[in-house]
C-alpha cells in the first residue's frame, strides 16, 4: 500500500487511519485494501500504454463488485474466467463491450450469458469450444468477437523462463503443432464469428522480459502465416498478464511505464520484420495492479519458543485466507504495526490456527522478542490470489476486505459468519 505510515508511538496508518482502530472496528484477520493505490496503479497501467492499447485486469487476483466500479471508473477493461466473475462485472456495471471472457472449459452456460450479454472478447481454448461459441453466437443471432488463446511454447516463472517446441499444460493451442493455425481456419469459416486476434499468456510474476519476448515473436510469427494463407491481417494481439510484483524486499519489479515500452517496441519490432501492421496490443496485468495494494492484518495468539531454533508465532488466520506459502512456497515478509518496538529481532515463524503443520504464513521472519498477544501484524502485498484463493478450511470464517482511503475505511467484501457456512448445509 501506499499510504502506510507510523504514528510518533510507532503504530501504522494506512489511507489515514490507525491500523489499530482497524482492528478494533472490523475485526481480525482482515484484508485491509488501499482504493488509493489501487486507483493510482489503474492509472498508471492505463497511462503507460495509451489510448491505442488495452489494459484488462485480471478478475481472477480479486474481484468484487467495488473494484469493478474502480476498474470502470480508471478506464481498465476486465477479464474474467468464470460466470461468478461474469456476473460479478456485469452486476456492478461494467459494460460487456469491456469484458474478455477466458477458460480452458467453459460452460455452454456461462458462453450463452457471455454471448448474450454482449461481451467484447471470448477467448478461444479449444476446438470443441470454437464450435460451441460459433453455434450460440450463431443462435443468438450475433457476431461474436473472438481472440485464440496460442501456446507458444515458452513457459516464464519469475526470474526465468524456458522455451519448449512442446508444452505439456492444459491452456490454448499450440503453435509448434499446427493447432493453432488450424484453428484458425476453422474460425475463419464459422460466419457468426469474427477472429480479432492471437492472445499468449506465459505464466505469473515474471521479472524477465525475455518470456514476452519469444511469445510476441512466435504470435507475430502466426499473424504472418495467417497474412500468408489467409490474406488477411488480424488487428489484435494479446500478451496476457503475469508481471511480477514484490513480495519481499529482495523483488525489484519494473515500473509499467518500462513494462509497456518493452512490450510495444518487441511487438513493433517483430511487426516490421514481417512486414504487418502493428496490431493494438492488450495485456491481462492482476496481481501488478491489486497484488501490493493490500496487506492481511493479523492478531496474534499464541507463542511458541523452540530453543536454538525459532520462536513459531500463531496468528487468527492462516492457510485459509493465504494458500499461497503452503501451495508455491510463497515468500511473504511481516512486520508488527500496533506499535513500535525496541527489543531484539527473534527469529519467527508466522504460522495460522489450522490443523496441519503446513499452515505457515510466512516461513522465516524477524520480529521483536518481546512479541506478545494481543499485538497486531501486517502481511504485505497479498491483494493478489490471497482473498479469491481463501478457503472454509476447517469451517474458518473468510475475512472482510476494507478499503480505506482519505481517513475513511469500509468494508467492501463483508466477513463470513456461521450463518453463513450452515446455510449452505442443508442435510
Ligand atoms: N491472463 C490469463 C489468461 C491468466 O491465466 C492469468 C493468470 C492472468 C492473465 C493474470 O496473471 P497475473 O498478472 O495476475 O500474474 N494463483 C497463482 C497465480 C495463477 C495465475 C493464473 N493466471 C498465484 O497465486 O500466484
Amino acid at each position: 500500500a501506499q499510504t502506510v505510515r507510523r504514528t510518533p508511538e510507532g503504530a501504522v496508518t494506512v489511507g489515514g487511519i490507525d491500523v489499530r482502530k482497524l482492528a478494533h472496528e472490523f475485526g481480525t484477520p482482515a484484508y485491509v485494501l488501499d482504493e488509493t493505490d489501487f486507483r493510482a496503479r489503474c492509472r498508471a497501467w492505463r497511462d503507460a500504454f495509451g489510448a491505442d492499447a488495452d489494459v484488462f485486469y485480471a478478475g481472477k487476483a480479486f474481484l468484487c463488485r467495488a473494484v469493478v466500479r474502480w476498474l470502470h471508473e480508471e478506464g481498465l477493461n476486465l477479464d474474467v474466467c468464470s460466470g461468478g466473475e461474469l456476473a460479478t462485472a456485469l452486476g456492478a456495471g461494467m459494460p460487456a463491450e469491456r469484458i474478455a471472457l477466458h477458460g480452458n472449459n467453459k460452460s455452454q452456460d456461462e458462453i450463452e450469458r457471455a454471448v448474450g450479454a454482449g461481451v467484447g472478447r471470448i477467448v478461444l481454448d479449444s476446438f470443441q469450444e470454437i464450435v460451441r461459441v460459433a453455434h450460440t453466437a450463431a443462435r443468438l443471432g450475433v457476431r461474436q468477437r473472438v481472440q485464440l488463446r496460442v501456446t507458444v511454447g515458452v513457459e516464464a516463472h519469475t526470474h526465468e523462463f524456458i522455451a519448449t517446441a512442446h508444452e505439456d499444460q492444459k491452456f490454448g493451442l499450440a503453435l509448434a503443432e499446427g493447432q493453432a493455425a488450424e484453428a484458425v481456419r476453422r474460425v475463419l469459416q464459422l460466419d457468426s464469428l469474427e477472429l480479432t486476434g492471437i492472445h499468449s499468456h506465459i505464466g505469473s510474476q515474471i521479472f524477465d522480459m525475455a518470456g514476452f519476448e519469444v511469445s510476441a515473436r512466435r504470435v507475430v510469427g502466426l499473424l504472418a502465416e495467417v497474412r500468408d494463407e489467409h490474406g488477411i491481417e488480424l488487428p489484435e494481439i494479446d500478451l496476457g498478464g503475469g508481471l511480477g510484483i514484490a513480495y519481499t524486499s529482495e523483488d525489484d519489479p519494473a515500473e509499467p511505464h518500462d513494462i509497456a515500452k518493452a512490450l510495444r517496441d518487441i511487438v513493433t519490432r517483430e511487426c516490421e520484420g514481417a512486414a504487418l501492421a502493428v496490431p493494438r496490443l492488450s495485456v491481462e496485468p492482476g496481481r501488478a495492479i491489486v497484488g501490493p495494494t493490500a496487506f492481511t492484518l493479523y492478531e496474534v495468539g499464541t507463542l511458541k519458543e523452540l530453543e536454538g531454533l525459532r520462536t513459531y508465532v500463531s496468528v487468527d488466520g492462516g492457510m485459509s485466507d493465504n494458500i499461497r506459502t503452503a501451495l508455491y512456497d510463497a515468500e511473504y515478509s511481516v512486520a508488527l504495526v500496533s506499535r513500535s518496538s525496541p527489543a531484539p529481532p527473534m527469529l519467527s515463524r508466522v504460522v495460522g490456527k489450522h490443523c496441519e503443520s503446513g499452515d505457515i504464513v510466512v516461513r522465516d521472519a524477524f520480529l521483536p522478542a518481546d512479541l506478545g498477544p494481543g499485538d497486531l501484524l501486517a502481511v504485505p502485498a497479498t491483494g493478489a490470489y490471497c482473498r479469491s484463493m481463501a478457503s472454509n478450511y476447517n469451517h474458518a470464517l473468510r475475512p472482510p476486505v476494507v478499503a480505506v482511503r482519505d481517513g475513511a475505511a469500509r468494508v467492501i467484501v463483508r466477513r463470513e459468519t456461521e450463518e453463513d457456512l450452515l446455510r449452505l448445509d442443508v442435510g
